[in-house]
């Protein structure tokens, strides 16, 4: 039933390929650009009136949300809120009748989750529920569903799910984006041709990440901290490069916006501290390149204190292996697609510590695949 692999997690992250294609099939057209969602009981004029979208998930969902935000608010515009669904109900949050609701959920039986889409549903608000269980709770209660087509997902770990989550999210920003006409046809076209070398992107990833990270593993699976650090829509990406490596390595870790480490956690760095820094680039992008060059000075603020630098970069930076010692690249990709691409080297290196550490990969301690509780 492992197909082979050792683990359900490492079976479950070489089966994010095929997870993405099927979240995209049926829903894009590559001649118009154009992204078909499911049906739902919003209108294209409902979509169109939103005035905000609100966004409540947990755990890796909740960094799946967090990302989303950059797709949404660079795409369609909108101003997007995520919180955390266990903290959402406990503030008699502020929601506005005419705001849309987005729950991100793998099982769609998390508590917490669910109690978030009820205070939205209580306040008036439509809500769209992103999944992978069909006929899950949180999707009976949503308006509308986005089913992530990842699979059942075994390994507590959540690898394929979450990148399918993210591939839901840009879909979802797309559509928006098209109701509302923040996007051209043009762009619709070359962000969905885009979309569509993802799959391919990924194998490539694969390919070349799973023997690297088996190496890094060696020389750092005795840390007793990581750092992971990254920017922009990279930061959630860092959050859950460090969740991947606590939950199945029990290594503690910390994620962190790469321009916040002046501001306190430069005082931790050191030559027994790895970090793991996301340092993509996408060239055309002016914002991007920006976000770049300022992530190679926060390296080398690493490098002059001696911590020890894992960047993970885009496939062709040359400038970047001369100022570290471990490089994982990843396929060129338009920014807002790059996380997909760029979370593979770090569930691997978190699979490959753990594996190493002698810890239970599939089944980590003191955790449950499905949190119905709150
Ligand atoms: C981490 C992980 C958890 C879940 C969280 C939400 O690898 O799997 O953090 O993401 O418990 O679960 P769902 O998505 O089922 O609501």
């Amino acid at each position: 039933e492992k197909g082979g692999y050792k683990h359900f997690m490492l079976k479950e992250i070489f089966e994010q390929p095929r997870a993405i294609r099927d979240t995209t099939l049926g829903r894009i057209s590559l001649d118009t650009g154009k992204v078909f969602l499911d049906e739902m009981k919003i209108s294209d004029a409902e979509f169109r009136a939103a005035t905000k979208i609100n966004i409540a998930a947990c755990g890796t969902s909740w960094h799946a949300a967090t990302a989303g935000k950059f797709m949404i608010e660079r795409l369609a515009r909108v101003p997007v809120e995520v919180d955390y669904a266990s903290e959402f109900r406990y503030r008699d949050p502020i929601i506005d009748p005419a705001s849309l609701g987005v729950l991100i959920t793998q099982s769609g039986e998390t508590a917490d989750t669910l109690a978030a889409q009820r205070e939205m549903i209580s306040k008036g608000s439509k809500t769209v529920a992103i999944c992978n269980v069909v006929g899950a709770m949180i999707a009976r209660e949503a308006h509308g569903t986005i089913y992530t087509h990842a699979g059942p997902e075994i390994g507590v770990a959540s690898t394929k799910a979450f990148t399918a989550q993210l591939t839901a999210l840009f879909l979802f920003a797309m559509h928006l984006a098209q109701v509302r006409g923040t996007v051209t046809e043009e762009e619709s076209r070359t962000l969905i041709e885009q979309l569509s070398l993802i799959p391919g992107k990924l194998r490539d990833a694969l390919r070349t990440s799973d023997k690297e990270c088996e190496a890094l593993a060696r020389l750092y699976s005795n840390a007793r901290d990581f750092l992971f650090l990254g920017r922009g829509i990279h930061y959630p990406i860092a959050l859950e490069g460090a969740l991947k490596l606590k939950e199945i390595s029990y290594i503690h870790a910390e994620g962190y916006p790469a321009g916040e480490m002046k501001h306190g956690p430069n005082a931790l760095i050191d030559e027994t501290l790895p970090c793991v820094v996301l340092a993509t680039r996408d060239s055309t992008n002016r914002d991007s390149r920006l976000r770049y060059e300022k992530t190679l000075s926060n390296i080398q603020e690493v490098t002059a204190r001696s911590g020890k630098v894992i960047a993970v970069a885009t496939e062709g930076d040359d400038q970047i292996g001369q100022l570290i010692d471990h490089v994982l690249y990843v396929p060129d990709a338009t920014e807002l697609l790059s996380p997909v691409l760029e979370v593979v080297p770090l569930q691997l290196l978190a699979y490959h510590i753990a594996v190493r550490r002698g810890c239970d990969v599939d089944q980590p301690r003191n955790l449950a695949k499905s949190v119905t509780v709150e």
